[in-house]
């Protein structure tokens, strides 16, 4: 049985791909989308990690952008990630980007390879060079075979130390994926999922999504992998503190990950109490589908909007 959490998530997601939602939101929501997304350019992002480091959580950075057309737009996107780990490094900081294959390329064949694999070689390559990383984001589920095969490519050419992948806990298949990467010992970031997906590939029931996120995580750690927890749900935070108590797994095995504007007093306390927090902190323009997925997290936040829009 689908439970409200779903249909809520469904309605959302569903009205939010209208196009006249979305010109709508375009033209009145940037004030609020302000509060997930910090500012259109790397300068603003660069001052949100420092802002952040004040209170000792890393930072994550994602060039906002998704399901870009061109292969020109798609280099021309990539280029600008390359951008941001120099002003990364420019300004003292190590650079941890995280990047959708789609928005630079995955899918379109470019002087015969997958120029999504082609643009991640170069952007791993820079991040790679100062010492950073890439996370690889997971997007929909016709997307998760490719970016896993392009994953594991990936770790054999620069390492588990410089590039990671996702996988969501409410796909029926993440278990057994995260098993079949276990040889790569990869660095892998657990999350529930955030996408509008059939029941026939992810379970409709949220009980059930945080009871295999548990799994997940415990799993990956059990078999002594980093693990980062990517969840704002404070009940998996405190369970997972207590599963690595138990099972003698020290606090640099893994890092708690959370979204930018969101729990950030969960962020600071945590972070105050000597765990490894990474703030992930999404800038630039096309922010419009990244702001409809957090409004579809939490009906309080539909509220939030509807607010925002009555008050022009
Ligand atoms: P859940 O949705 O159960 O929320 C638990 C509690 O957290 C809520 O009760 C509320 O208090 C708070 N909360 C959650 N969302 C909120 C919001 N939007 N606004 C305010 N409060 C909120 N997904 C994906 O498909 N691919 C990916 O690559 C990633 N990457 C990623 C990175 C990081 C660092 C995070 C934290 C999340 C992702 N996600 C993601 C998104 C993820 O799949 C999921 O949609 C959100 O994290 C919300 O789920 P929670 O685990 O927070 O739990």
């Amino acid at each position: 049985m689908t439970d409200f959490n779903q249909l809520y998530r469904k309605a959302v997601l569903t009205v939010a791909g209208q196009k006249t939602i979305e010109n709508l939101v375009r033209a009145r929501g940037w004030g609020m989308a302000q509060r997930f997304v910090a500012g259109e350019g790397p300068d603003t992002a660069i001052a949100a990690v420092q802002e952040l480091a004040r209170d000792g959580i890393l930072a994550n950075l994602d060039l906002l952008g998704e399901f870009i057309e061109s292969p020109e737009q798609c280099t021309a996107f990539a280029d600008n990630v390359l951008k941001v780990i120099e002003a990364a490094h420019a300004a003292g900081v190590t650079p941890y980007v995280s990047i959708k294959l789609s928005s630079v390329g995955q899918g379109k064949t470019v002087n015969g390879e997958d120029l999504g694999l082609t643009n991640a070689r170069r952007i791993i390559g820079r991040a790679t060079g100062y010492g950073g990383f890439v996370c690889l984001d997971m997007e929909d589920h016709p997307r998760v075979e490719q970016t896993l095969a392009q994953f594991r490519t990936l770790v054999g050419e620069y390492g588990h130390d410089h590039v990671g992948t996702v996988l969501q806990s409410y796909l029926y298949r993440s278990e057994a994926d995260r098993a079949s990467l276990d040889d790569l010992k990869p660095n892998l970031r657990i999350v529930k999922g955030a996408y509008l997906e059939p029941e026939t590939v992810a379970m409709p029931v949220k009980a059930d999504v945080d009871a295999a996120y548990r799994q997940l995580v415990y799993a990956h750690m059990k078999a002594g992998n980093y693990v980062n927890v990517a969840t704002h749900d404070e009940s998996i935070v405190e369970d997972v503190k207590m599963f690595a108590l138990a099972h003698g797994i020290a606090k640099d095995a893994y890092e708690f990950q959370m979204l930018y504007g969101i729990r950030r007093d969960l962020q600071k306390s945590l972070a105050a109490a000597g765990y490894r927090v990474r703030a992930y902190i999404p800038y630039g323009r096309d922010w419009y589908p990244y702001f409809s997925r957090r409004i579809a997290e939490r009906p309080a936040n539909v509220m939030f909007v509807l607010r925002g829009m009555l008050k022009g």
